[in-house]
């Protein structure tokens, strides 16, 4: 894809509903009793992953109108076996969240996916599942997929988790609602707290006091109404075109705010970026505003420590964002970055230097030389959604045209984000 500089970027927009939320949203749907509408769902394909994976365990779906879904739910003994292999695309929520569901499930599945999903660590969410009973097998001794699951019933357990990842902590939690009795998480670093909040939608019980959340067994979830906010991860990208192009201003409508997400938003204001979060609602216990930002002087600085959670997946629109500051940007504590749909340290260093800039890395930490300009080139994408979007905006700011190859990934998280960024783009 052949990617053009801008002059700036302005408007207001909406970006699709929140991929983490809308997987939580469909999967609790299906083993709660009754119907459950869910409105604003993401259209990205690893929540279509979720919803086929689901279909195929005899679950049905239908829609009546764009955007929403409705689920007839049969209940925490609803789900049936799966004849056929389950295959999750890139979808690591997908896989992970699952395993936890799977694990208590009366029956046998196995699950697989892309070439890059078969490459993520998936013993962090072997090791506590076997713990709680279930029986696991995944390739390369047991660290990686396709995995093969014989449900078991389960028995509740306390896990210390070893690494900060909603995934592992959602499926731990997942797990634990099928078991009689009471399952413990505790985190060291705060991570996105969806899955107990839409939990608590469906009518389970859930609590979290001092970064451990339990989960009460066996309670009754009852089919609900779910109102999916729009993506701060999706809105990100366009958050930082508008700082970091001149006279540009931006709004992104409708985004959730949970305070477990907004990490990108700190590091923003941070840098010097003129950011605001207007209009602040409520729905579903989840948190929802708009969010502006405008042209910024922004300045170089140093991340690291309980905000790398919060930020994710953010890392990658941050590091264009620090190219284009004033000064050195250092990045420490981002090791889960390099086992994401890409090794995200890696393939951004290796475009940011293509685009003119200088870069450190270590195992789990980057070093980014501002330099307030972009030199157009041509970039890999390394088949990963959010590197492939990094760099779109990196190209509104270049010297001249940049080519990003293999895009198609983009689908995974946001379609038709190329079509959203030619709409608020002037171009030269
Ligand atoms: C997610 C959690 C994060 C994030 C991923 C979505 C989720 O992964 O990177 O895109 O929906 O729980 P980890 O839990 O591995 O950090």
């Amino acid at each position: 894809m052949k990617i053009l500089p801008a002059k700036k970027i302005e408007g207001s927009l909406k970006v699709p509903g929140d991929k983490s939320i809308s997987h939580r949203a469909v999967i609790l749907g299906s083993i709660a009793r009754g119907i459950t509408e869910i409105h604003n769902i993401s259209p990205c394909e690893d929540c279509s992953c979720t919803i086929s994976a689901i279909k195929k365990m005899g679950i049905e779906f239908s829609s009546s109108e764009k955007g929403t879904i409705i689920i007839k739910g049969k209940g925490l003994e609803g789900l049936s076996e799966p004849k056929e292999i389950l295959d999750l695309g890139n979808s690591g929520t997908s896989m992970r969240l699952l395993s936890g569901v799977l694990s208590a499930q009366p029956f046998f599945s196995v699950l697989t996916g892309d070439q890059y999903l078969l490459k993520r660590p998936m013993d962090r969410v072997i090791i506590p599942l076997s713990q709680m009973g279930a029986k696991i097998l995944g390739r390369s001794n047991n660290r990686f997929a396709p995995l093969a699951i014989k449900g078991e019933k389960l028995n509740p357990i306390n896990y210390i988790m070893p690494v900060p990842s909603a995934q592992v902590k959602s499926a731990i939690l997942l797990a634990g609602i099928f078991t009689e009795g009471v399952t413990a998480v505790t985190e060291t670093f705060p991570t996105r707290n969806h899955t107990e909040i839409m939990l608590s939608s469906f009518g389970g019980k859930i609590s979290s006091s001092e970064g451990t959340v339990t989960v009460q067994g066996r309670s009754k979830l009852e089919g609900a109404k779910i109102f999916i906010p729009s993506d701060i991860s999706s809105a990100a990208f366009f958050l930082v075109a508008a700082s970091i192009l001149k006279d540009s201003e931006i709004t992104v409508k409708d985004v959730g705010v949970n305070p477990t997400r907004t990490g990108v938003v700190d590091i923003l204001k941070k840098m010097g970026v003129k950011i605001d979060i207007s209009n602040i609602s409520s729905k579903n216990g989840e948190i929802i505003g708009d969010i502006s930002a405008s042209t910024s002087s922004l300045k170089g600085i140093s991340i690291g420590g309980e905000i790398v959670p919060r930020t994710i997946d953010e890392f990658p629109i941050i590091f264009i964002a620090a190219a284009m500051a004033e000064g050195v940007t250092y990045v420490t504590g981002i090791k889960e970055l390099r086992v994401k749909e890409s090794d995200r340290i890696a393939a951004m260093a290796k475009g940011l230097r293509e685009m003119g800039i200088k870069v450190k890395e270590g195992e789990g930490e980057i070093t980014i030389e501002g330099k307030g300009n972009f030199k157009g080139a041509r970039i890999g994408s390394s088949g990963d959604h959010r590197i492939a979007m990094a760099f779109s905006i990196a190209a509104l700011a270049a010297d001249s045209e940049t080519y990003i190859d293999d895009i198609k990934c983009i689908d995974t998280s946001f379609p038709g984000f190329l079509e959203a960024l030619d709409k608020v783009a002037v171009r030269n």
